[in-house]
């Protein structure tokens, strides 16, 4: 009765097993410290908040357009302009809630059962569970130190029919650069492949991280999935775009939506057209990068003086650490939160090629982080 793919997934969705520890401590009175899933700390700027209230209110809410309100898919054209100085017309933004749910729903859409699916590895978890659940094969593409943790592409052959890839990258904090993402796209043509590019952390660090449209001939072997959570402190919002250049590709995508659901609601969505368009907004997101890069600064020293090799940080809010020897990922974490209640994600979470790493957010204060560290190197010699 109930679909047998579910057997292909984990036992429990990463980080809502270590939502159930990090609870199941702090119900028994202990204090921990949360570096685990990516979510801001740092409020929502007030003009969001106001906008979102002012709608809210409102005495009907009808039925959301499914593709989104258009004042906002034109705010994202702009975006795509002054960001990425990348051409896109509003009718190739549709707005959704959240990019979890459309980088999930990429496999149905856009693959056929037999087909075989690259995946970075490591890699946001919600792309290997959707190609297993939806029955595709699945072709891992490991990225580690050696490779500066950009896949080689050259393994690709004709039997791959999608390609999932996020730079600036979730966990390890690498960025493409424009070559090679050139280079890949000409891959990808000779193959016939389609990549599914995720930006959700474009917007985090001082890198010219680039969209997939900044690389000539992507429109028709690629679409992007970008997100509001993390620059604006949204997460629970639910509120995300895909950007689709192809019409075929793009009008299947609406068709899928249309069916599929009702839309994003139209409070969030104005909520979202003041976080593109309000200077105060702007402001303050600048204001929180600063932050976050001085955390960033203090999690890089502080696990680096216990002696681990840390990756990332410089453009996403995530630090790629090496563990101690004799570790498994999953015990080092597990050890972590039992004995200095510091809880941070296992890096075969992430895929096999996580193995032998942890990742820690820079979404607690600096205090906080200084004491995950302190903490921790109490536990020491290990
Ligand atoms: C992460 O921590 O990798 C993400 O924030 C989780 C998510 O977006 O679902």
């Amino acid at each position: 009765m109930i679909n047998k793919n579910f057997k292909r997934l984990p036992q429990s969705y990463l980080f809502q097993e270590l939502a159930q520890k990090k609870n199941k401590l702090v119900s028994e009175g202990h204090d921990v410290v949360a570096l685990g899933i990516g979510d801001p700390d740092l409020e929502t700027p007030k003009p969001i908040r106001q906008a979102l209230s002012k709608e809210v209110i409102r005495r009907y809410h009808k039925y959301p357009d499914s593709e989104g309100i258009l004042e906002l898919r034109e705010e994202l054209a702009r975006y795509y302009q002054k960001r990425f100085r990348v051409k896109l017309l509003a009718e190739n933004v549709l707005i959704s809630f959240g990019a979890k749910t459309d980088l999930f729903d990429a496999v149905r859409v856009f693959s056929n059962i037999g087909d075989v699916i690259a995946v970075q590895d490591p890699a946001y978890p919600v792309y290997e569970n959707s190609i297993l659940f939806e029955g595709r094969d699945i072709k891992y593409l490991p990225c580690n130190k050696d490779n500066n943790f950009m896949p080689d592409y050259s393994v690709l052959d004709k039997d791959v029919a999608m390609v999932y890839l996020c730079y600036p990258n979730n966990p390890t904090g690498a960025v493409a650069s424009k070559k090679y993402l050139q280079e890949l796209i000409k891959s990808l043509k000779q193959i016939n492949a389609l990549l599914v590019f995720d930006i959700a952390y474009a917007d985090f660090g001082p890198a010219e991280a680039p969209s997939i449209f900044s690389i000539p001939g992507a429109k028709d072997v690629a679409i992007e999935f970008g997100s509001f959570s993390k620059p604006y402190s949204m997460t629970g919002y639910r509120l995300s775009w895909s950007a689709i250049k192809n019409k075929e590709l793009l009008d299947a995508w609406i068709k899928f939506r249309n069916n599929r659901d009702s839309g994003c609601s139209n409070y969030i969505q104005k909520a979202g057209i003041i976080a593109l368009q309000n200077k105060e907004v702007e402001n303050i997101a600048k204001k929180n990068m600063k932050e976050y890069r001085k955390r960033a600064r203090v999690l890089q020293k502080g696990f680096e003086s216990l002696g681990l090799e840390v990756y990332g940080l410089a453009h996403t809010p995530y630090a790629w650490i090496t563990i101690p020897k004799g570790y498994t990922s999953r015990d080092f974490a597990e050890k972590l939160l039992q004995e200095a209640k510091v809880l941070i994600t296992p890096g075969s979470g992430f895929g096999p090629s996580g193995e032998g790493y942890v990742r820690a957010t820079i979404f607690q204060s600096e205090q906080r982080i200084k004491e995950a560290v302190k903490r921790i190197k109490n536990l020491y010699p290990l």
